[in-house]
């Protein structure tokens, strides 16, 4: 089996790929990656050494990239994503370009792989918008409320149409928040924990009781790879953490583990347009096997010891790196 992995170096795509590689060792993988300031080389050491595994450098919007890599493939998972919230209230042009063109590229590339097996588009649970009650199913209608989510919410659609109308053996899956090891330290768990280790003010949005739904980024790869296998071309599949946790008590929990003080927490303006809850029902996902393994406690205990026994890892990203200085100042000292 080959399958294409576009992003290695993100977060979620480089436990994917190491994910596949264990479970799947005769799995040839490619993987294309822009190598934008969210993907990171450093988060791939030791995977250059799996057999069958090649890597390009690419952009999914461009149709000769994508012409390198995926013609031959049996599957296509599509990670590719502008994926910072925030980042999209200033710059949705780029969230466009890449969550909407660059899905499209890769579309019309599959439509012409006659030997595909299935191509994941990785949706997001915000595509439902904001959930103030209850729980979103997979039939739900699409009310996106910023560029972000607007952008996944017309790649979302855009990938169903292409089985809708060509027979591509599309699957949509719409994940809840993920957690764990190498998530760019703009996202508000490393955020968070990172400036407690340096004591440095935790900027919780608004009232701080937005709630997000946690989910293990390795019970999201495990998804993934049952989906890819026993996944219903055509069917969108919800993967939900189960552990829906208000922003202030999430901020808390850090803190106790880090055992630093509630007075690092500082209130600022709210994200604007900045959705209220999410919550999935994930009944069709449970019916072919699946449920989360990873506890939230246990979890969340293990990211933060993972970051701070990783300094070396996102300290450079903080302090050296022009693109998290550049948001940072724009977005909470500008
Ligand atoms: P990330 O920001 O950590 O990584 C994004 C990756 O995409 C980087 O490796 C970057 O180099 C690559 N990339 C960006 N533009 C590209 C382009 N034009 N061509 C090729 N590569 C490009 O993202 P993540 O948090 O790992 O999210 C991965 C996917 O999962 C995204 O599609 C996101 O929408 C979705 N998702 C994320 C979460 C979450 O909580 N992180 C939850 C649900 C769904
Ligand atoms: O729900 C899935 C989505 O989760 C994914 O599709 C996105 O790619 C991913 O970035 C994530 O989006 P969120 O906006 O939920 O994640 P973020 O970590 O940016 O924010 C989580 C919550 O924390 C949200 O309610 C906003 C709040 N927050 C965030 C930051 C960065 C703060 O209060 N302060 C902050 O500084």
């Amino acid at each position: 089996m080959r399958v294409l992995v576009t992003v290695r170096a993100g977060f979620i795509g480089s436990n994917f790929v190491r994910y596949v590689a264990r479970a799947h060792p005769a799995w040839e993988i490619l993987v294309l990656d822009k190598l934008t300031y969210a993907g990171r080389r450093e988060n791939l050491t030791g995977l250059e050494d799996h057999p069958g595994f090649r890597f390009e450098k690419g952009d999914i919007g461009d149709p000769e990239a994508v012409a390198n890599v995926l013609p031959g493939c049996d599957y296509v998972v599509n990670f590719a994503a502008e994926t910072h919230v925030d980042r999209s209230l200033y710059d949705a042009g780029s969230f466009i370009m890449t969550d909407v063109y660059g899905t499209f590229v890769l579309l019309e590339a599959a439509r012409r792989a006659p030997g595909l097996k299935r191509f994941v588009q990785i949706s997001t649970d915000e595509v439902y918008g904001s959930v103030e009650t209850g729980s979103s199913t997979e039939s739900d209608p699409l009310l996106p409320r910023n560029p972000y989510s607007a952008s996944k919410a017309g790649a979302d659609r855009l990938a169903y149409s292409y089985w809708a109308t060509y027979g591509v053996p599309v699957i949509v899956t719409r994940a809840s928040n993920n957690y764990g090891p190498h998530q760019f330290p703009e996202k508000i768990i490393p955020l968070f924990v990172t400036h407690a280790l340096d004591d440095i003010p935790l900027p919780l949005y608004g009232d701080g009781l937005n709630v997000r739904d946690w989910l293990h980024v390795d019970d999201h790869c495990r998804a993934v790879d049952l989906l890819i296998e026993k996944g219903v071309p055509g069917e969108t599949y919800n993967v939900g953490g189960g552990n829906e946790v208000a922003n202030i008590d999430l901020t808390r929990r850090i803190l106790a583990l880090l055992g630093k003080p509630e007075t690092l927490i500082r209130r600022v303006a709210d994200r604007a347009g900045h959705d209220r809850r999410y919550s999935l029902g994930c009944a069709r996902l449970r019916g072919l096997g699946w449920s989360p393994r990873v506890a939230f406690e246990a979890g969340l205990r293990a990211t933060v010891d993972w970051y701070r026994a990783n300094e070396a890892w996102w300290r450079p990203l903080k302090e050296a790196d022009p693109a998290f200085r550049e948001h940072y100042h724009r977005h909470y000292e500008g």
